[in-house]
């Protein structure tokens, strides 16, 4: 995965809790809170199938423990069966044995998506880029039963545009990044979020799907797989040793199980649509460096 690179500029995000209905749950922070309430699937006393893309990640991960909790079937694409280092955390998971099937597929391999989408009611796609996510929604729009598709895109895709953000603006859902000014400032991985996010909506408009789109921010918290990510590596980089991920030392920080929960609600409340920023705490790096020793002990 590319560097992060977040622009230089003073603004603020509005924290996730008070932008849409869906991320009400949310308010005190953990996953916790949302596992008190009934699951869709005591609501309505049926078996639903989620699949979900990318599933040994930092995030899926605990998307697909939380899922598997919540009663939900689970079909989780990996890229190699035959790695365990990607596979045994998975199945380790309360309800794995019963409920969770686990599908090799590639976003770089047309098609390679049919067998795990099929017979799913929703799909999580965690790693999109503009044509892995394309053929990934191929598939899903074969599949008559399969209506929402929930996508995991960034904050990333949210705050570049054409001009920098006035100091103290609010941002919001309404805000998009300008792929042009990706480009010319070379920042990839935001240019690839913004794209992949644009042709989801596009394809998904076209073909009848519903799309909820989570744009969470820099994400945080317990670790279920046993390497670590990209982002967990920064941040504890950071903490160890003062190295920034970010030239502007801003961090949109937000809980990883939190955002978990959210791509569940994405799916279990009709009426989510459209885009939900994901950010509890806006931080400098120089906040963290007070954090430290409590951050390094645990
Ligand atoms: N972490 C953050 O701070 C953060 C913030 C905002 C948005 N996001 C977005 O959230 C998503 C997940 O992030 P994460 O931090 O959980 O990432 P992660 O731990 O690096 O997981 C990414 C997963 O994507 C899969 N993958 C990569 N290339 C693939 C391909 N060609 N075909 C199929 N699967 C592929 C990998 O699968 P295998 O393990 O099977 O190879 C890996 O499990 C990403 O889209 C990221 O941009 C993350």
């Amino acid at each position: 995965m590319p560097m992060v690179t977040l622009h230089m500029g003073n603004y603020r995000t509005i924290p996730y809790t008070k932008l849409k209905r869906v991320t009400l749950f949310f308010c005190s922070s953990s996953a916790q809170v949302s596992n008190k309430l009934p699951s869709f699937i005591e609501m309505i006393g049926e078996r639903k199938v989620v699949c979900v893309t990318g599933a040994s990640g930092f995030i899926a991960s605990w998307l697909v423990k939380l899922l598997l909790q919540r009663g939900y079937t689970v079909h989780a694409t990996v890229r190699s069966l035959g790695d365990p280092k990607k596979t045994q955390h998975l199945l380790a998971f309360d309800g794995a044995q019963e409920r969770l099937s686990l599908f090799e597929a590639n976003l770089a391999e047309e098609g390679s998506f049919e067998s795990a989408v099929n017979g799913c009611q929703c799909a999580q796609l965690l790693e999109p880029a503009v044509k892995g996510a394309l053929n990934v929604l191929k598939s899903v729009a074969k599949v008559p039963s399969l209506k929402r598709v929930v996508l995991t895109s960034s904050i990333a895709a949210v705050i570049f545009g054409v001009k920098p953000p006035e100091f103290g603006a609010v941002v919001d859902e309404t805000w998009f990044s300008d792929p042009e000014t990706c480009e010319k400032q070379e920042l990839w991985y935001v240019l690839s979020k913004t794209l992949a996010e644009n042709a989801a909506a596009e394809f998904c408009k076209k073909n009848g799907l519903e799309l909820v789109v989570i744009n969470p921010g820099f994400v945080i918290g317990p670790i279920l797989q046993p390497t670590l990510n990209f982002t967990s590596e920064g941040f504890i980089s950071l903490i160890e040793t003062g190295k920034e991920v970010f030239p502007d030392g801003i961090y949109r920080l937000v809980d990883v199980r939190d955002v978990a929960n959210a791509h569940i609600l994405a799916f279990e409340n009709p009426e989510a649509n459209g885009r939900y920023i994901m950010v509890a705490d806006v931080t400098h790096s120089t906040d963290h460096e007070d954090r430290k020793p409590k951050l390094s002990c645990s």
